[in-house]
């Protein structure tokens, strides 16, 4: 198994990854987890968008999830996408070809929006705020162009919720503790959607959860579940943080890898969706009139 097969996922500089073509196949594949397509449907429904009106992606990736959004806009909407990938953009304008309405793709900075106030109708954000320093700056930033009136979407994972069980009790309290600490990122953001957009002066309006659970994975086939990282950089995690002792590597690593060739590996994350409308004016008096 190569390096390129084995390396953890990180977002935050996808141009700079060396696997950026891992990168950019894994996002391929998160988009096929049932979570995934059952929260987008979900948010396609909540958001109510309709012919006319426009709509921005915040770290908007392959552009996948907009570009389905796009089709509720009719000829006269327009999409924007920003992301800080050029190589994710790339892909994103590939994928934009065939829309009937303006889109879009460019390159920006969640936390500094290059975008007027009050510019879109509504402003979504999925799997993004997990990779940066300061997420209430950009939801802050999303409140700040959106138009009065407008909506705001936001899907995060939350990776404390990650189980893996391959009928090892020791083996999935390893894997749930190390995941269940947050370390260099927000990787637990998901639970605290709600709270962040009602901090920054939205009216959540509705909200959910989906949980993708992988059963079937062979890792002769693939070097990872579907969207998922490897079960050796997972190791390496674990062990980087010493939840795993490095002598313990290479039997966590077999003992996931046997239990998936037996058909007896479980694997599950959950995702959560929080939709808010924004109410009046710029962020801090952007609360509901009297
Ligand atoms: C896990 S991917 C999610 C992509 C897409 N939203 C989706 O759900 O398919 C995270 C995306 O956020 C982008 N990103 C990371 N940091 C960013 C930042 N500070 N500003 C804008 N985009 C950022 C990455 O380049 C990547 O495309």
């Amino acid at each position: 198994m190569g390096r390129e097969d084995t390396h953890g996922l990180g977002y935050r500089r996808v141009d700079d990854d060396p696997n950026v073509a891992v990168l950019l196949a894994t996002m391929e594949g998160t988009a096929r987890w049932d979570a995934t397509r059952r929260l987008r449907s979900w948010e396609r429904d909540q958001l109510g968008l309709t012919g006319g009106e426009r709509l921005l992606d915040v770290g908007c990736g392959l552009g996948e999830a907009a570009l389905a959004l796009a089709e509720d806009l009719g000829d006269s909407g327009a999409v924007v996408g920003i992301d800080a990938s050029e190589e994710m953009l790339r892909g994103a304008r590939m994928n934009a070809r065939f829309a009937r309405c303006r889109v879009r793709f460019t390159v920006g900075d969640a936390c500094f929006l290059d975008e007027p106030d009050d510019a879109f109708d509504a402003v979504r954000a999925e799997r993004t705020l997990q990779w940066l320093a300061d997420p209430a700056t950009a939801v802050a930033e999303m409140v700040r162009v959106v138009r009065p009136g407008g909506r705001i979407s936001l899907i995060d994972t939350d990776w404390s919720t990650f189980e893996i069980d391959v009928g090892d009790d020791e083996l999935a309290a390893v894997v749930r503790d190390g995941m269940r600490t947050e370390r260099h990122r927000p990787s637990n953001i998901g639970r605290r959607l709600h709270d962040l957009a009602h901090a920054a002066g939205c009216v959540p309006f509705a909200r959910t959860e989906a949980t993708q659970t992988w059963t079937r994975w062979d890792p002769d086939q693939s070097p990872a579940p579907l969207g998922c990282f490897s079960m050796e950089s997972l190791a390496d995690d674990l062990v980087s943080t010493d939840r795993l002792a490095l002598a313990d590597r290479r039997r966590f690593v077999s003992t996931i890898h046997d239990a998936a060739r037996r058909g007896q590996f479980s694997m599950r994350l959950t995702m959560y969706a929080v939709v808010s409308g924004v109410t009046d004016a710029r962020q801090g008096s952007r609360l509901t009139s009297p």
